[in-house]
């Protein structure tokens, strides 16, 4: 699995330009230091800072301003925009889109203590994390989620079952965030294998879906498991700590 390499601090100036024929994965630590969370709180939009005080904990309403914020400021250094100015969107389903450049494609997704992003310039893209952790009824979860082969999978080791449970979860939910689908598709409608040489998508029922994707996955941080679906071949995968 792929770790997370590179930084890239506060000054936007070494900022990486995002091409053609490249991904770029970030990830944050939603713990932040009082410095990050300011800039975060200038970044969002002033509905978005309006929304703040209907999150209960302080704890969440981090996670929302860090999360949000960081994504604008992401944003905003792709685009060359100030990020509180930048309008965004939903599709159909639910999947955040600029409305500034219809042509760049990101996704986020946020478990623990961190969220990710991935952003391309090429094709749709999907992103999911999972802190790993007890789940009590895992055993039913399995049941409900997963194929005869896929739990064959991740039953065939005692110690590995936590992990390999939320590996395959992210590559359904990352699968089901690249096509827009959200929580529409029931994900043991979807079936897929991990092998050493990599992961294939098997089958999907309820979605007419004839695009290869590719799924790769990666661990920002220990006890982080995430995958990355997208669809350009030979893609460069830059991942990197927005700190
Ligand atoms: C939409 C969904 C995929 C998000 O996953 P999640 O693990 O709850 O949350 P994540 O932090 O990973 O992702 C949330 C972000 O996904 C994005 N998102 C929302 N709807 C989306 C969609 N239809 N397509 C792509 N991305 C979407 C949003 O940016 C959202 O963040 P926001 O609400 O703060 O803007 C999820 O709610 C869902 O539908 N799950 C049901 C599918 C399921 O049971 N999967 C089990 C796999 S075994």
């Amino acid at each position: 699995m792929n770790k997370a390499t590179g930084k890239v601090g506060h000054n936007m100036e070494d900022f990486p330009l995002l091409s053609s024929g490249q991904l770029h994965v970030w990830s944050v630590n939603t713990n932040p230091t009082a410095e990050l969370l300011e800039r975060c709180k200038v970044a969002l939009s002033e509905y978005e800072l309006t929304r703040i005080p209907f999150f209960k904990f302080e704890q969440v309403q981090q996670n929302y301003i860090i999360s949000q914020g960081v994504l604008r400021l992401l944003l905003g250094a792709y685009l060359g925009m100030n990020a509180n100015k930048l309008k965004t969107g939903r599709q159909a389903k639910g999947k955040p889109i600029s409305l500034d450049d219809p042509d760049i494609h990101f996704n986020i997704s946020n478990s623990g203590k961190m969220a990710v992003y991935a952003f391309s310039r090429d094709s749709e893209v999907g992103i999911d994390l999972e802190h790993i952790r007890h789940i009590p009824d895992l055993d039913e979860m399995i049941t409900k989620n997963f194929s005869t082969n896929e739990r064959k999978y991740i039953n065939a080791s005692e110690k590995d079952r936590n992990s390999r449970f939320f590996r395959f979860w992210t590559i359904k939910e990352s699968y089901l965030k690249a096509i827009g689908e959200g929580m529409r598709l029931a994900p043991d409608n979807l079936e897929f294998s991990i092998e050493k040489d990599g992961i294939t998508h098997l089958s999907t029922r309820g979605v007419f879906e004839l695009e290869d994707w590719i799924f790769k996955e990666f661990s920002p941080a220990t006890d982080y498991v995430g995958t990355l679906t997208f669809m350009q071949k030979n893609s460069s995968i830059e991942y990197m700590k927005f700190v």
